[in-house]
């Protein structure tokens, strides 16, 4: 479906049984990807960008009644991560916003309604998915960062982590884009560098990851996911000097 403004489309996929990715891609140069887990309470990862709002609920629109959303969930505060979260309150009005400890304050301040407050190592019972919270602070970037796994299909709810260029194929093998990513981290600097990132990619070592459903780019899986994650600690963990961030071009 075109946005109606140039080369901007809005495509689904699904990733894995009931877990969809809804990608955005403005201009065609950085993809902008929302997942929503079909289930007895239904999930809305990433609510977007206000402008792109519209589009996106009808699109969630044909997987789940947008009224009847459960839970929103993003890693960190940000226009991509949770623009768009009033407006998705206001259409979804049982939906909890989930933050942890260090995000509270600035939802609170934000959001028309106060969040739900999570750990790390909870879960959160969606009906036959299960959503585990892991805290990473600053990974892939900002303090009250958190990623999410669903255990049933094994998906890591990256936010930034795998982020490549462009908008291409909806899912690819881990091998193809270890490279890609990369590349674009030391283009844009945009992760954390050092111990904050040794960490984090030391818990996700611990999961078993068929699927990584990056923020930016195409849904990563298989084996290649293992190579990707150990590439990016060996090049930008704690034993080398912490990557710089540089301005966004
Ligand atoms: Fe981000
Ligand atoms: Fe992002």
């Amino acid at each position: 479906m075109q946005l109606g403004k140039g080369d901007m489309e809005i495509k689904t996929f699904e990733v894995a049984d009931g877990i969809y990715r809804i990608s955005v891609g403005p201009g065609g140069r950085l993809e902008f990807n929302h997942f929503v887990i079909v289930d007895e309470r239904p999930v809305l990862v990433h609510t977007g960008r206000v402008g792109w709002f519209e589009l996106l609920k009808e699109e969630v629109g044909r997987l789940v009644d947008v009224r009847g959303i459960a839970y929103i969930v993003f890693s960190h505060f940000e226009a991509d991560e949770c623009g768009a979260l009033n407006q998705w309150l206001g259409v979804a009005p049982r939906a909890e916003v989930l933050t942890n400890r260090i995000g509270r304050a600035t939802v609170e301040d934000y959001s028309i309604r106060g969040p739900r407050l999570v750990r790390g190592g909870e879960r959160v019972d969606l009906g036959v998915h299960r959503l585990r919270v892991l805290e990473t602070p600053h990974f892939p970037h900002n303090w009250d960062a958190v990623l999410y796994y669903e255990e049933r299909e094994g998906v890591l709810f990256g936010s930034d982590l795998g982020a490549h260029w462009g908008v291409g194929e909806p899912a690819v093998e881990g091998v193809e884009v270890v490279e890609a990513v990369g590349g674009f981290q030391r283009e844009t600097g945009f992760m954390a560098g050092g111990r904050c990132l040794e960490e984090a990619i030391e818990k996700l070592e611990a999961l078993e990851i068929r699927h990584l459903a990056t923020q930016h780019g195409s849904t990563i899986y298989g084996e290649g996911i293992k190579l990707l994650l150990g590439r990016l600690k060996a090049e930008f963990g704690s034993g080398v000097e912490a990557a710089g961030g540089r301005a966004y071009r």
